[in-house]
């Protein structure tokens, strides 16, 4: 069964065609990541707009990537939320029309849940029940996955995203967007163990904040200043040091309340190198199993959303 997908809730167009909800034919993303660069963030008319000017060339290029006629897909799947409003009704009209033009049926599915099946995509051995953690620019939540039709919600965060943590302490260190590959990358230079930077507290175990934790290093680089290249490092490491700590901790944690050994992690994020290794570690030494997805499923992209449609379309048929 082939299925074609379509992602457009944040900056990026992405379509690509799937096979049987496991083999990635093709997976075309464009971005307008470099016309956000300049304000420090993603501005959501310019990436409608870019959306609207891009996706039928994206759809042409997932379907000749893929080899695949489009009278050969069998169904086409698109995210309905969360995501920027305009943004996500560009993907969803092309999908519509689509799904219309070719006479196949159409399912609209979470961003969430498809982070969650990303971890499907290209390799067998990931199975159900788990516990996710999708960690990404607009969110950082934690799942228990029971089927894909059965998610439960065990926490989120009360402000601020981690990714969203990551790309505003490269903006206070002034070193450019999107902030977590660079922040990454200056990490392995720096000190984890020079400056305490902690995560507050929430009141519910499960739950994130990483507000704080953005603020205490704003006050601090304000009250070092210049700061050289090296303590910059250091502000990078021990900041990466304290957040991966807190996601490792609530992971854990909420597989240990449900009874399960079994963690994916997914979201722009899980494509962190230090966080896959002490995810790793920790899962190990907790004698749980952590899965992450390629690198290239981690972020936004279209093939987790026709992976997730698949997997549903199947559920229905057999309901
Ligand atoms: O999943 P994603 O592509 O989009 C959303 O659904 O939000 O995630 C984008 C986020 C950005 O905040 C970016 O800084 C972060 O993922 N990110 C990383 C890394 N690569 C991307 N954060 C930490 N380390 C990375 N290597
Ligand atoms: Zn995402």
């Amino acid at each position: 069964m082939y299925v074609l997908g379509i992602e457009t809730s944040c900056d990026e167009t992405s379509v690509s065609v799937v096979k049987d909800g496991k083999k990635v034919l093709s997976n075309c993303v464009a971005s307008s990541l470099t016309m956000h660069k300049k304000y420090g963030g993603v501005i959501p008319e310019i990436a409608f707009r870019v959306q609207l000017e891009t996706i039928a060339q994206v759809a042409e290029a997932a379907l000749r990537d893929a080899g695949i006629k489009k009278n050969k897909i069998d169904l086409v799947s698109v995210t309905k939320e969360p995501g920027l409003l305009g943004s996500l009704l560009v993907g969803l009209c092309f999908a519509r029309g689509l799904s219309y033009g070719l006479k196949i049926p159409l399912l609209e599915v979470n961003h969430l849940y498809a982070h969650i099946y990303a971890n499907f995509l290209n390799r067998p051995e990931a199975r159900l029940p788990a516990v996710a953690l999708i960690v990404s620019g607009g969110h950082s939540s934690l799942f228990y996955v029971r089927d894909f039709n059965r998610i439960e919600p065990l926490g989120a965060t009360q402000d601020d995203a981690v990714g969203e943590a990551f790309d505003k302490v490269a903006k206070i260190l002034n070193l450019g967007y999107p902030g977590g590959p660079i922040i990454e990358q200056l990490a392995r230079k720096g000190d984890p163990r020079r400056i305490k930077f902690n995560c507050s507290d929430t009141k519910l175990p499960l739950n994130f904040s990483f507000s704080g934790i953005k603020t205490a290093v704003l006050y601090y680089a304000q009250s070092h200043k210049p700061l050289s290249a090296g303590h910059k490092a250091d502000i990078a490491a021990s900041f990466q040091k304290s957040v991966i700590e807190v996601l490792i901790r609530k992971a854990l944690l909420a597989c240990k309340r449900m009874k399960v050994k079994r963690l994916l992690v997914g979201g722009g994020v899980a494509a962190n190198n230090k966080l896959r290794e002490e995810f790793i570690e920790a899962a190990a030494h907790a004698g749980a199993e952590v899965h992450f997805p390629d690198r290239a499923h981690c972020m936004d992209n279209a093939a987790m959303v026709a992976g997730l449609g698949f997997k549903l379309g199947i559920t229905k048929e057999g309901a």
